[in-house]
């Protein structure tokens, strides 16, 4: 294969928005994107265009510089409503409309509520978890949620996940919600996972078991793309329904065809009562949401879901095209497609090398490798290599932070880019052997 001459010093580049953005806000790569168009990204210093591998972060599905996309926004840069705060217009009656007929097989009537991040969809989730809760007995105030998952940083969200600020300044607020562990499919075999969270749920104090409202599942956990045993979600579904709980998925990496599926839940063959939604339905501008049975949806009382840019005009075209694209049989056709090569390119080269094998792990359009090697430290090294090594190969993709590295190229890719991409993938791999 041809050697890209893509060569970067990535510790010796300064970004000047360094300069002026707090460090809690860092940098995923220090690199500068300069334009994009499809599935390439050209970034500056590099040589050739790069393959895009994280559709941003799992959002560009439609990739760069859609043409219909950038028609449907300049029509209504024309019309030059661009904000339009609760009063009603045209691009919001017609995108409510459209995702009510993209969320009607999952749903009784659904109704719905936009934001414009994950993290606030997460939020108002959870507050209509709560409602829900309060209309039984104000000792039912908490939801379920499940150890290393990951719903957002706000505090609502942040309660309902793993660490952070709020668990070290408030630990009783935090501790208060119960957690259960993640059955990893290299621990809990598909048989075993009705039992596992039995079991994990006989763990929690009885009186805790009490206060459960609501249980959240993040449909994949983010950092490893990990999914869970079919047999797990079936009794968590089975367990609400006898119980009483709501029980919402976090669809916001999953939905809108990330893992080759309309919604990530339809992979369990169980519907959730709610789900939170955003990154790919908006194509790269801000859009997020909840979608449910109008039963629980209309369990917020007037006003308690407001937000300035709930259904912003330019939001909604985006979110509207989105789905006009994803209804068309050659979407369908091609998505299908795209999901089978990248799933089995992903499988194939997983069962070549020993040190990813066990927990790595490829769903539609979304996979992590993971790298498994004695010492977690070594792993997290080998991790940040590959992402590094892949850059200079002309394929960005998405570095964790963790033993992992996070594959998600737009939905629309050309088949001859996966294919490109895996051949670099398996050239850094050898190097490590
Ligand atoms: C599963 C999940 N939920 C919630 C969020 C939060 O979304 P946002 O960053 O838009 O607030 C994310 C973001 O990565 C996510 O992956």
């Amino acid at each position: 294969m041809e050697d890209k001459k893509n060569i970067l010093d990535f510790q010796k580049i300064q970004l000047s928005t360094n300069k002026y953005l707090s460090r809690g806000l860092t940098n995923n790569f220090n690199i500068k994107w300069e334009k994009a168009n499809d599935e390439f990204i050209f970034v500056e210093g590099l040589n050739e265009k790069v393959i895009d591998f994280t559709a941003g972060i799992l959002v560009n599905c439609l990739g760069y510089n859609n043409q219909l996309l950038k028609h449907n926004i300049n029509k209504l840069l024309e019309n030059g409503i661009i904000h339009s705060y609760h009063y009603q217009t045209s691009f919001k009656e017609k995108y409510l409309e459209s995702l009510y007929n993209f969320t009607a097989d999952s749903f009784i009537n659904p109704k719905l509520y936009l934001t414009s991040s994950g993290t606030e969809a997460t939020e108002s989730c959870m507050k209509i978890m709560l409602r829900h809760g309060q209309n039984f007995s104000p000792k039912k105030n908490k939801i379920l949620s499940i150890e290393g998952n990951y719903h957002g940083r706000t505090m609502g969200a942040a309660l309902m996940g793993t660490g952070g600020l709020f668990n070290e300044v408030w630990p009783n607020i935090y501790n208060s919600f119960p957690k259960i562990k993640f059955p990893y499919l290299w621990e809990v075999k598909e048989e075993q996972g009705e039992d596992f969270f039995h079991n994990e749920l006989r763990n929690l104090e009885p009186e805790k078991l009490e206060t459960i409202c609501g249980i959240i599942i993040e449909t994949y956990q983010g950092w490893g793309a990990c999914s869970y045993p079919k047999s797990f979600i079936k009794a968590v579904k089975k367990y609400c329904k006898q119980n009483n709980i709501i029980l919402a998925f976090d669809e916001m990496q999953a939905g809108f065809y990330r893992t080759g599926l309309r919604f990530g839940f339809q992979h369990y063959e169980i519907k959730p009562d709610i789900i939170c939604i955003g990154k790919g339905m908006g194509a790269g501008l801000p859009l997020s949401g909840l979608a449910g049975n109008s039963e629980i949806m209309q369990l917020a009382l007037p006003g308690e879901l407001s937000s300035t840019h709930s259904c912003n005009p330019i939001s909604c075209v985006a979110g509207n095209t989105v789905i006009e694209i994803m209804e068309s049989e050659e979407f369908k056709n091609n998505i299908t497609e795209n999901a089978a090569l990248f799933t089995k390119l992903g499988n194939d080269l997983k069962n070549k090398f020993e040190f990813i094998q066990k927990k790595s792990n490829f769903m539609g359009m979304v996979g992590a490798l993971v790298f498994d090697l004695s010492d977690n430290e070594k792993s997290i090294e080998y991790a940040n290599k590959f992402c590094e090594i892949a850059l200079t190969k002309g394929v960005l993709v998405i570095k964790t932070g963790r033993e992992s590295v996070k594959l998600s190229p737009p939905l629309t890719i050309r088949k001859e880019s996966i294919e490109e991409a895996f051949k670099h993938f398996e050239y850094i791999l050898n190097l490590f052997c």
